[in-house]
């Protein structure tokens, strides 16, 4: 018998419970040494931003705000330029403005983003053409290439993690501050590829509505520059909590509170793989005063849920907690009013959000990995018929995405076909939705949010 989580935490504690998708590394002690130079870096995040996070997202909850959380599946190694976050966060800011602008809801602004590089797999390891190497599981582990020294576990890719996320954070952190993010550049942020697509064009017409409106306040008094809420925003960081000797070296204690942070990013989930009560991933969690996610897919019951809630958030901070159900466009009819009921029954203040990509993947006839566009959006209308059945607000959606002119989702304005995968495929795990995809998934999603449950918005 595991220990119970009635036990006291401490940062550690999830190492006497049994755990799930770690790595096998060879060296057990390299592993070790790496984890105390990473306890004695400075942690990524400051606990007081994330407190700020948990009181935006406690407004969520009760149904103020939508949460919009969305990044890359996973982060390359081979993939730090400033191009590649400066367009992730473009098309991010983007979405924000249109769900903000057309839902006229406030937007609670999170990134798969600074520490997004570990992954759970499916099956230990992975046969190409009758060789069986061990599995990809994420650039803080291995690498993708295939062949058998890439694969194997390497603890010094921890560090590479950390720095990665540093580096990363810090530009998001100047563009978000400096003035990219002001809202009179929101027709700059409209990529020349997307402009001339019915979603550019239907985005520049709403950039110029607002900019009607910025130039009516200009006159009256106010400008964008010397409004910090007009020429900044807030983007918060999330990943999945997937290596827990990473997380716990990171987890640090707060001056002004006293209590534990996890100081790797603002918000973490829990996989649908890892989420078992009284395992080390749920003991981990429950001790971190960060919201927390956890994701659910088709096979989880009304008492897993409840038990989730009761373990993660006992105290029913709202805020705290964050169920992100990926169940697929046709699952989510069946699957998702239970629970819905049983958690507004059992009176926990969640958020409800909408990972509309995970249970919608499958593979091409080209042999690659992908998602349809019209699935994505079918997931998220049975997330909003859902919440309108049962009285309960859908808080957000989920999606993994990149700002580049990828081809790996099908479908979309710009309609991408079957013979279109192999022409810009460049995603490590799955499948991301591209900019101009992105851009018509957030005005889909907005409509969504306008003609559902009038009680959504009194
Ligand atoms: N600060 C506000 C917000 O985050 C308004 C804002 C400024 C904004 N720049 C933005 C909103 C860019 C969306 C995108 O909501
Ligand atoms: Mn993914």
């Amino acid at each position: 018998m595991p220990p119970s989580s009635a036990f006291p935490w401490n940062p550690s504690s999830w190492r006497a419970f049994p755990s799930v998708q770690q790595p096998e590394w060879p060296d057990e002690a390299e592993l070790e040494a790496v984890e105390k130079t990473l306890a004695e870096w400075p942690p990524l995040v400051f606990a007081g931003e994330t407190r700020d996070l948990t009181t935006r997202l406690a407004e969520v909850a009760d149904g103020k705000a939508f949460l919009l959380q969305a990044g890359d599946c996973a982060e390359s190694f081979r993939d730090v330029s400033a191009n590649s976050i400066r367009e992730k966060l473009r098309v991010i800011l983007q979405m924000a403005v249109v769900l903000t602008y057309s839902a006229g809801v406030p937007v609670v602004k999170v990134g798969r983003i600074a520490g997004q590089f570990a992954k759970p797999r499916s099956s230990a390891t992975e046969m190409i053409d009758g060789v069986e190497l061990p599995s990809f599981r994420g650039h803080i582990v291995n690498d993708d290439a295939f062949n058998e020294l890439a694969r194997i576990p390497d603890p010094q890719r921890l560090l590479g993690a950390y720095h990665q996320s540093a580096a990363t954070l810090n530009l998001l952190r100047a563009f978000t501050k400096g003035g990219f993010a002001d809202l009179s550049r929101v027709h700059s942020w409209n990529r020349d590829f997307v402009a001339s697509s019915p979603t550019g064009q239907r985005y520049d017409e709403m950039a110029l509505g607002i900019d009607r409106a910025l130039q009516f306040m200009k006159a009256c008094g106010v400008s964008t520059e010397s409004n910090p809420d007009l020429h900044t925003v807030d983007l918060y960081t999330s990943h999945e909590a997937l290596l827990l000797g990473y997380e716990e070296a990171l987890t640090r204690v707060d001056s002004l509170s006293g209590e534990w942070y996890d100081c790797s990013a603002h918000m973490l989930w829990i996989g649908e793989r890892t989420r078992q009560r009284d395992y080390a991933h749920v003991e981990f969690l429950r001790g971190v005063r960060n919201p927390v996610g956890v994701k659910l897919g088709p096979s989880a019951t009304a008492d897993d849920v409840v038990g989730l809630c009761d373990a993660l958030n006992p105290d029913r901070l709202p805020g705290k907690l964050t169920l992100i159900s990926r169940m697929g466009k046709h699952k989510i009819h069946s699957c998702l009013p239970p629970l819905l009921r049983a958690v507004r029954d059992a009176g926990h203040p969640v958020v409800w959000a909408c990972d509309p990509m995970h249970g919608n993947t499958f593979t091409a006839p080209t042999g690659q990995k992908t998602r349809h566009f019209d699935d994505i959006l079918a997931e998220i209308a049975g997330f909003f018929a859902a919440h309108a059945d049962a009285g309960t607000w859908p808080g957000g959606v989920h999606v993994e995405l990149t700002g580049d002119n990828v081809t790996e989702c099908l479908g979309g304005g710009d309609e991408i076909l079957d013979s279109h995968l192999a022409q810009r495929y460049e995603s490590v795990c799955d499948p991301r939705l591209n900019s101009s995809q992105s851009l018509d998934l957030a005005f889909r999603t907005a409509e969504l949010l306008r003609s559902g449950n009038s009680s959504w918005f009194n």
